[in-house]
């Protein structure tokens, strides 16, 4: 036999071999390696090309070469083929069942605290105000002095906290937040508008009503000419956006070191609507927040100047407005993160 019978055996063969493949794989790993590769059956049928007269040797080399590229195509259309039919047998096999039930994902939500806070915060956002927060572990200086109550003050009893040294301790209430941003504030540039949302802390024992630590909302206006008319009004504009319209809003006078005059401000019984009942002890009025006009003293010792300047400042527990709204009985359920509890307020 020829060389060249050789290698027309080699390509018939060879392009059935290829034809009859059922995979990829085989056909790389086996087909073209054994027909086409270093030792494969081409090369070493090419060795016999020096025995024969130099003359024949190119026109040998060629054929060779073209058979070569014959089978190399047919390898990569059949490598094409195969390729093309093992992805649509995968896509068959690996259909999606669309109308099968999903795997739940469990989406969490805001604590409920947290809830009405953003609910005060986007209210007075939308009335002009600031939001800003401020440092939980406090000066004595800004949680007392500055607030109008002295070193040696007895209503500092009310509000005994945790102390890290003399003058550093957990703030007791959010209104510290009045004194720093009034001792910032430009009041060429426009009033004072602020609200300060945090937790605040004191030396109490945990009950049903008492936390040591707790939630508070400040607020406070300052401008020229703001009354206790405005103090008002706002106040009725934020009970009504947290609670409803159904509720009135009553002051009743009252005793802070920082506002002068003080008020306690009362909203309708949500349990009797005002007809007198337990939870509001037959008064038909419940306690929501302190506030009053700022103290003549808490402005000076900002270095504002008092005869110029006035308004209010309000304090008010979201932890207490949460009571109230979802009847919650014990504020301590709002710290002790108990999913059973907490996924109610979703
Ligand atoms: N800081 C007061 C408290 O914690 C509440 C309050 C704030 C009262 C602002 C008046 C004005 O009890």
């Amino acid at each position: 036999m020829s060389l060249k019978d050789d290698l027309n055996q080699i390509k018939e063969n060879g392009l059935v071999k290829i034809e009859s493949s059922k995979s990829v794989k085989e056909l790389n790993d086996q087909i073209r390696v054994d027909l086409l590769g270093k030792k494969g059956l081409i090369t070493q049928t090419l060795r016999g090309i020096s025995n024969l007269p130099v003359e024949e040797r190119p026109e040998m080399g060629s054929y060779a070469n073209s058979i070569r590229d014959t089978l190399q195509v047919a390898i990569d259309n059949k490598a094409q083929e195969l390729e093309e039919k093992e992805l649509n047998e995968k896509l068959k096999s690996e259909k999606i069942d669309v109308t099968l039930p999903e795997n739940k994902v469990i989406k969490g939500h805001p604590h409920v605290i947290q809830q009405i806070v953003d609910q005060i915060d986007d209210l007075f956002l939308g009335m002009g105000y600031e939001v800003l927060s401020g440092p939980e572990v406090e000066e004595d200086v800004y949680n007392f002095e500055m607030m109008n109550l002295p070193k040696d003050h007895p209503a500092r009893d009310m509000q005994d906290t945790f102390y890290i040294t003399d003058e550093i301790l957990m703030r007791t209430q959010t209104s510290p937040m009045q004194a720093r941003t009034l001792e910032k504030h430009d009041f060429s540039k426009g009033p004072l508008k602020m609200i300060s949302p945090g937790l605040v802390y004191r030396r109490d024992t945990d009950d049903p009503t008492h936390s040591h630590q707790f939630h508070q909302v400040e607020g406070i206006v300052i401008d020229e000419n703001i009354t206790m008319a405005d103090l008002k009004g706002t106040l009725e504009v934020m009970i009504e956006e947290l609670f409803g319209d159904k509720f009135d809003v009553r002051l009743r006078p009252s005793y802070f070191p920082f506002t002068e005059p003080s008020v306690e401000v009362d909203i309708t019984c949500f349990k009797c609507m005002g007809k007198g009942c337990s939870v509001c002890k037959g008064s038909g009025w419940i306690e929501v927040l302190g506030a009053g006009m700022v103290h003549p003293n808490v402005l000076k010792m900002a270095g504002v100047d008092a005869n110029e300047y006035g308004g209010f400042a309000f304090g008010l527990g979201p932890d207490r407005f949460a009571m109230l709204k979802y009847g919650v009985t014990d504020i301590r359920d709002f710290y002790l993160n108990d999913l059973r509890f907490l996924s109610q307020f979703n």
